[in-house]
């Protein structure tokens, strides 16, 4: 019977192990650095609106999906699907999510990287006390001197590379239990400090009402594609990274419960980490359209000016490195315990490989921001392609095949015994959002973003 079956990676000790690896991965960069960065693009209130809604609608519904997959196959992405289309006699071809995910998995992770390194330098500049009292214009020409600099950039990818490699080499579950159990709660704290400085410094009420208040004038559909993109991206979903979580989870836990708090903590960090920055970017003068460098500049124009703020900050930028690290052991790990199942290679060599090639691809990233700014795939540099790539095409893609196929090819008997949804009014809902509302939505999202027109209002 699949359900007694365990993972031969291990299994978490318990359900708030669960809770936590799942938001180790969900809360990371995406929430801190990327979200405030793309709603401040994005218009603030109606993107972030839209964002909540696609993270009820679409990402919660997909998330049951996704662990419900891992959990009952207990392999990397691909076999775990290969053996579950077996038992319920469906097309091997199904696998193909399992593949995608993978490589999605290692081409976020390219640039993740990048960004993590930035994180690094940052803490240490500002460990040194070389923010102290700056500006906003030397925030800003801080952070452009720093990335015009591709030796710097390689410098810190490689080491967050070399960290992420040998942590995965020792086994997912060693360490990180215990490491996202003591430095969530401490980044949270954290973050509220942050908010609460912002409130008293910034201008905490037009920073609440960019964020809060909703000007629908500005949505397009590509606004709607961006926000739901972040949705999958920030919930970890649509790779298999949960998937992988899921795998390793006793049998007898309720999935639902579960998916709901992780989606909740990781919408509290994205909120919070707005409300800390939109009301500094406005007092200190800065663009909201600053683009992938708005929370360094923003965070160090904030530390400088902060009593112990070297101390501060410094702290807040290990955290965030921290939540980094935490999301980017999920991002290679189905790369991983795929390559140790399918040619039978050690965990230290998968680890080499995985982290190898993300390192490789990460250098089309650092070049980016400075001497390949002019190398343009339809009119975007190399890591606006590949996070649009990723986020917005192969996240959602990897996502409605995850949920049609569990929702619309599973047999009801295991779905239930495996999601342990108890109240048939859950159950229901789950199965609209699952098998019509999150599909649909994402299809017609897609294919108005991409220019079809399939406008319905
Ligand atoms: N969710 C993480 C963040 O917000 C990034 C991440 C980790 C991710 N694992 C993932 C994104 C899997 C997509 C798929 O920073």
């Amino acid at each position: 019977m699949a359900i007694n079956r365990t993972s031969s990676h291990g299994e978490w000790s318990s359900r708030t192990a669960f809770i936590l690896a799942a938001t180790g991965s969900a809360v990371g960069l995406g929430n801190i650095w990327k979200f405030p960065y793309i709603t401040g693009e994005n218009g603030g209130g109606a993107f972030v609106l839209i964002y909540i809604l696609c993270v009820l609608f679409i990402g919660i519904p997909i998330m049951l999906s996704e662990v419900y997959l891992g959990k009952r196959g207990r392999l990397n992405p691909i076999a775990s699907i290969r053996y579950i289309s077996e038992r319920e006699n469906r097309s091997k071809n199904w696998q193909i999510i399992g593949l995608i995910g993978i490589l999605a998995g290692i081409l976020i992770l390219s640039y993740y990287s990048v960004i993590a390194g930035w994180t690094m330098a940052y803490a240490t500049r500002t460990a040194f006390g070389v923010i102290n009292n700056i500006d906003a214009l030397g925030a800003t020409k801080m952070f452009n001197d720093f990335v015009s600099d591709p030796e710097r950039l390689l410098a810190w990818h490689t080491i967050f590379s070399i960290i992420t490699a040998i942590v995965v080499s020792k086994g997912v579950k060693s360490g990180l239990e215990s490491a996202v159990i003591r430095l969530m709660p401490a980044l949270l704290v954290l973050l509220l400090a942050l908010v609460i400085f912002s409130a008293i410094e910034g201008d905490f009420m037009n920073g609440m009402k960019f964020m809060l208040y909703p000007d629908f004038s500005q949505v397009t559909w590509k606004t709607i594609l961006i926000a739901m993109g972040q949705a999958f991206f920030s919930l970890s979903l649509g790779m298999g990274a949960l998937m992988v979580y899921g795998s390793y989870l006793s049998s007898d836990i309720s999935i639902p419960q579960t998916c709901v708090i992780v989606a909740s903590l990781d919408t509290l960090v994205a909120l919070l980490a707005g409300l800390a920055i939109f009301p500094i970017v406005i007092s200190a003068g800065l663009e909201m359209t600053q683009g992938p460098g708005l929370l360094f500049q923003t965070l160090t124009v904030a530390f400088g000016a902060m009593p112990g703020g070297q101390l501060f900050g410094t702290l807040f930028f290990i955290l965030l490195i921290f939540a980094a690290w935490t999301s980017s052991i999920s991002l290679i790990e189905p790369m991983v315990i795929w390559l140790i199942e399918k040619f039978n290679i050690s965990r230290i060599q998968a680890a080499i490989i995985s982290s190898g090639t993300a390192w490789l691809l990460g250098i089309g990233t650092i070049v980016s921001f400075n001497i390949g700014k002019e190398i343009k795939i339809f009119n975007m540099n190399i890591f606006e392609m590949l996070d649009y790539l990723t986020s917005n095409i192969l996240l959602p893609m990897g996502g409605i095949m995850i949920t049609i196929y569990v929702s619309w090819l599973i047999s009801k008997e295991s779905i239930d015994s495996e999601l342990n949804i108890r109240s048939t009014i859950l159950r229901r809902i789950w199965y609209l959002s699952a098998r019509i509302i999150a599909p649909l939505a994402v299809i017609f999202v897609m294919l108005n973003a991409l220019g079809f027109n399939l406008t319905i209002l």
